[in-house]
């Protein structure tokens, strides 16, 4: 059977979904017997559309495609917590399956998206909203799941990783670093999600939900970006030996999950401290596995493309085979937070 994907948003990770699939649907179907088809886009942007060359799919109302019963799986990529949230869950409620790489809804409405799911006996899958293309939900979800986990740590954030870089070896204004970010598609539209920490603080908030078998919203996170941090400052750590990293913490503790985001000086031996650019990694530690780490580009449209797509054929593949959903937000055992310091 061929399964039917509905795209809604068509901007710098849509576009690299829609690559994807024109360059490779045939190898699909070829390599993993997994065959789909992109039969509605669904854009504010008619230009993008063309660009992309699907404009005889192409629609501006999400409806179209919410209310199309050939449709498998819904795709969204337009990011926000208003109307995506009205897709996401709208399409779940229509009796579709779902893939996002969107973090913000995901830390915000989580809940309420995992049970839409969970009711309509459907999948939710968000892969690309942590990590770009780096699998990290998948291994947690998984691989890892017989573990007690307890710590998870990384550089989350492309944007800011990026800026610290350049302001680090080439002892670039802030200003200008950011700019550069923007150009090259890592920043969010509004970069004060990325730069005041708060987009580091959605993922975390996701990771920390699932490694800790928790409910942390984005609410629950102290996040403290990097707004005033300059060149000087970079150079100084570096002569004491250290860079600075704009970290995001999860932690297991007697209390509960300690979630936060914030600069943190790390020594240049540290593993961490040799990620650089817009890379991204992520340390999860378990009581079985011991260290692990987690490592690749963190932000761009093929590498979140790469995610949202792989979330998409999995799901496929399940369609194909008659699989209903593997994990669902059933538990009710949930390890508490630690309250937020002022
Ligand atoms: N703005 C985000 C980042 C994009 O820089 O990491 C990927 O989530």
């Amino acid at each position: 059977m061929t399964v039917k994907l509905g795209l809604v948003g068509t901007g710098t990770v849509g576009g690299g979904c829609i690559d994807i699939l024109q360059n490779h649907r045939d190898d699909f179907k070829r390599h993993y017997g997994i065959d789909v088809e992109l039969v509605r886009v669904c854009s504010r942007n008619p230009e993008q559309a063309i660009a992309h060359g699907v404009e005889d799919i192409f629609t501006q109302d999400f409806h179209d495609i919410l209310n199309d019963p050939d449709i498998d799986i819904v795709i969204e990529l337009i990011g926000g917590t208003t109307v995506a949230r009205d897709i996401v869950v709208g399409a779940l409620r229509a009796g579709k399956n779902v893939v996002t790489a969107n973090k913000a809804l995901m830390a915000t409405h989580g809940e309420e998206v995992m049970t839409a799911a969970d009711e309509a006996g459907k999948e939710i899958a968000f892969e690309a909203s942590v990590g770009g293309g780096i699998p990290i939900i998948d291994p947690l979800k998984h691989s890892l799941i017989a573990n007690e986990i307890s710590s998870v740590m990384g550089i989350v954030n492309g944007t800011t990783n990026y800026m610290l870089t350049r302001m680090a070896e080439d002892d670039m204004p802030y200003a200008d670093v950011l700019a550069e970010a923007q150009a090259k598609g890592f920043a969010e539209a509004d970069p004060t999600a990325d730069v005041d920490g708060l987009d580091a603080a959605a993922k975390i908030a996701i990771l920390a939900s699932i490694a800790f078998n928790s409910r942390v919203t984005l609410g629950d996170v102290y996040a403290e970006g990097i707004r005033n941090i300059t060149p000087l400052d970079l150079q100084i750590a570096k002569d004491m030996g250290y860079c600075v990293k704009l970290l995001a913490h999860a932690h297991r503790t007697a209390e509960g999950v300690d979630v936060r985001v914030h600069p943190t000086m790390l020594p240049l031996s540290h593993q961490l401290a040799t990620v650089n650019g817009v890379f991204n990694a992520i340390y999860v530690v378990g009581d079985a596995v011991g260290e692990t780490m987690f490592f690749g580009e963190g932000a761009g449209a093929g590498a979140a493309a790469s995610a949202v797509m792989g979330d998409v054929l999995e799901i496929a593949r399940h369609v194909q085979q008659g699989i209903g959903p593997i994990v669902g937000c059933t538990c009710t055992d949930k390890l508490p937070l630690v309250p937020m310091e002022e």
